[in-house]
């Protein structure tokens, strides 16, 4: 397995449309291990394939305390949403900056496996935040368009400044990224 490079915004590539998966081939099960492999090793709990510049339909997550629970979307849609609450987001491609997002917190979503089979599952809290930020990221949309024009302009500033000096290790300890 192999450790893929995470795109930071504001980065452009990050705001590409990923296409549908058209088979779940061994070219597709190499890139969930290696998206597995980027997201366990920079403490996140989910990844989308757009943040590892591969703009197509798929998603892993873990929101297990023992990170022993993978998840494998592809081709992930939302069926049916409800319970909408607030919760602190943060992003594997926005380091270091948590922020109040209002989402569904029941979410049921049908996707294929690592198999290609199709499968439907009932998601709550965290995992539901989980499914709907990463299918966002496959639409090229990030947390930070639900903030403030203020805010995200603050965030992005920081972050191309942290970029510019690289060498920085970005704080990521208010909460999961995802
Ligand atoms: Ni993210």
């Amino acid at each position: 397995m192999t450790r893929l490079t995470i795109l930071e915004y504001p980065d452009p590539r990050l705001r590409t449309r990923a296409v549908p998966v058209a088979q779940v081939d061994d070219t597709v099960r190499q890139l969930i291990d290696d998206m597995l492999e980027t997201m366990y090793g920079a403490k996140g709990v989910g990844l989308a394939a757009t943040q590892v510049n591969v703009h197509r339909r798929i998603l892993v997550a873990d929101v297990s305390e023992e990170k022993n629970a993978p998840l494998i979307f592809v081709n992930p849609q939302i069926l049916t949403r409800d319970d909408v609450g607030t919760m602190q987001e943060g992003c594997l491609s926005v380091p270091g900056f948590f922020e109040d997002v209002d989402r569904a917190h029941q979410v049921r979503v049908r996707a294929q496996g690592r198999d290609g089979k199709a499968f439907e599952m009932d998601t709550e809290g965290l995992l539901a935040v989980c499914v709907q930020h990463e299918i966002d990221h496959l639409e090229g949309k990030l947390f930070v368009d639900y903030l403030s024009e203020l805010k995200r302009t603050r965030i992005r500033k920081k972050l191309e400044k942290d970029q510019r000096q690289r060498g920085t290790d970005p704080v990521r300890s208010r909460g999961p990224a995802i």
